[in-house]
């Protein structure tokens, strides 16, 4: 049995996300989870000629919901309106998080853990610490999903060089996700030099282009077509890996380093950082290593240097929230 969840399965992102994985051959059982209308969605999926059950949970079933998952992919909360930042949804979307990682720590302590809500900078600490306080945590299996930055890299790399083909160019995204923390690894495509005029802009636009949607929707919401792509693109690698028998599978993800103390303790004693993204490398129990960080360009460093500092604000502000009110 291989069961999945998505919690907020109702929303932009949560409807098309439940579709694409009810298309996946390796789940059984689809379960959604939502404060409202998970149970009209979920008839509604459950009518589509593909092997998994779905099941629709509400409020107050949070426990059916979780219990036995395999995995637990989470786009609940609310998302950005122009003018907003990511650290702007922290209020209300920090406790949405804390709940659902603490129905995860009742009922399915050993799942896998995918973070879409934002500021993932900082949910990614809500969850790693409400699973610590409960025992359970484990770094190899909680990830924050920053696959549409990857997504986003390829495809607008593709506009400015068209002999690029966006589906198989794989850009390695690093730091965090949300502003000035990502920071695409342009230097590292394959035969590839842009000017830097080309790197200032692309740069620019894959930091801030979760902003071109939400100008585009004008109050309507966030990202939630393309980030419903990169969740599902995100949630099939962890399937392939972990019970897809696949390896060698690498993604871009935002992690808590202790995955892999041995690859990133220089890394994490030079910055302070105990969480960022980075290519992270998929085996039978979540991540079999961290990819050790390519050898970055001048321009690429000066990026991170300056991701480094809000990072570390971010990250304590997911973290303190969880252990300063124990
Ligand atoms: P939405 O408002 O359309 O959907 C959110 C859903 O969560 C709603 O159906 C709502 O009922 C549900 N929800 C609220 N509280 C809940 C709770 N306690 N338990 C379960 N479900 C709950 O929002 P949308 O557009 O789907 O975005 C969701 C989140 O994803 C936002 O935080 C947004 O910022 C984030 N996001 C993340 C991206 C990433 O790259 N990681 C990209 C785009 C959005």
């Amino acid at each position: 049995m291989v069961k999945v969840v998505v919690c907020g399965a109702a929303g932009g992102i949560g409807q098309p996300l439940s579709l694409l994985l009810k298309q996946s051959d390796l789940v059984t059982d689809l379960s959604l989870y939502d404060v409202v209308n998970a149970a009209g969605v979920a008839a509604d999926l459950s009518h589509i000629n593909t092997k998994s059950t779905v099941r629709g949970h509400g409020r107050d079933d949070i426990d059916a919901a979780l219990a036995g998952a395999h995995t637990v992919v989470i786009p609940a909360g609310v998302p950005r309106k122009p003018g907003m930042t990511r650290d702007d949804l922290f209020k209300i979307n920090a406790g949405i998080v804390r709940d659902l990682a603490e129905g995860v720590a009742r009922n399915c302590p050993s799942a896998f853990v995918l973070v879409i809500s934002n500021p993932v900078n900082s949910t990614v600490p809500i969850v790693c610490e409400v699973l610590k306080k409960h025992g359970v945590f484990n770094p190899k299996k909680v990830f924050g999903i920053s696959t549409l930055d990857v997504v986003r890299s390829s495809r607008f790399v593709s506009e400015v060089d068209p002999s690029i083909d966006p589906k198989n160019t794989r850009v390695t995204v690093i730091g965090g996700h949300s502003g000035v923390t990502i920071v695409p690894l342009l230097s590292q495509i394959h035969g590839q030099a842009f000017t830097k005029e080309q790197l200032d802009t692309l740069t620019h636009r894959i930091q801030y282009g979760g902003d071109e949607v939400v100008k585009a929707k004008d109050g309507a919401g966030s990202a939630t077509l393309s980030m419903a792509y990169a969740g599902a693109r995100f949630t099939n690698v962890i399937l392939e890996a972990t019970i897809g028998g696949k390896t060698g599978l690498i993604e871009s993800t935002y992690v808590n380093l202790l995955a892999d103390p041995e690859s990133t303790s220089v890394f994490r004693t030079k910055t302070g950082l105990d969480y960022f993204a980075q290519d992270v490398e998929f085996g039978p129990e979540g991540i079999s290593r961290i990819v050790p960080l390519p050898v970055i360009s001048d321009y690429e460093q000066s990026l991170l240097n300056e991701a480094i500092p809000e990072l570390m604000t971010n990250i304590t502000k997911g973290a303190s929230f969880i252990t300063d009110s124990t």
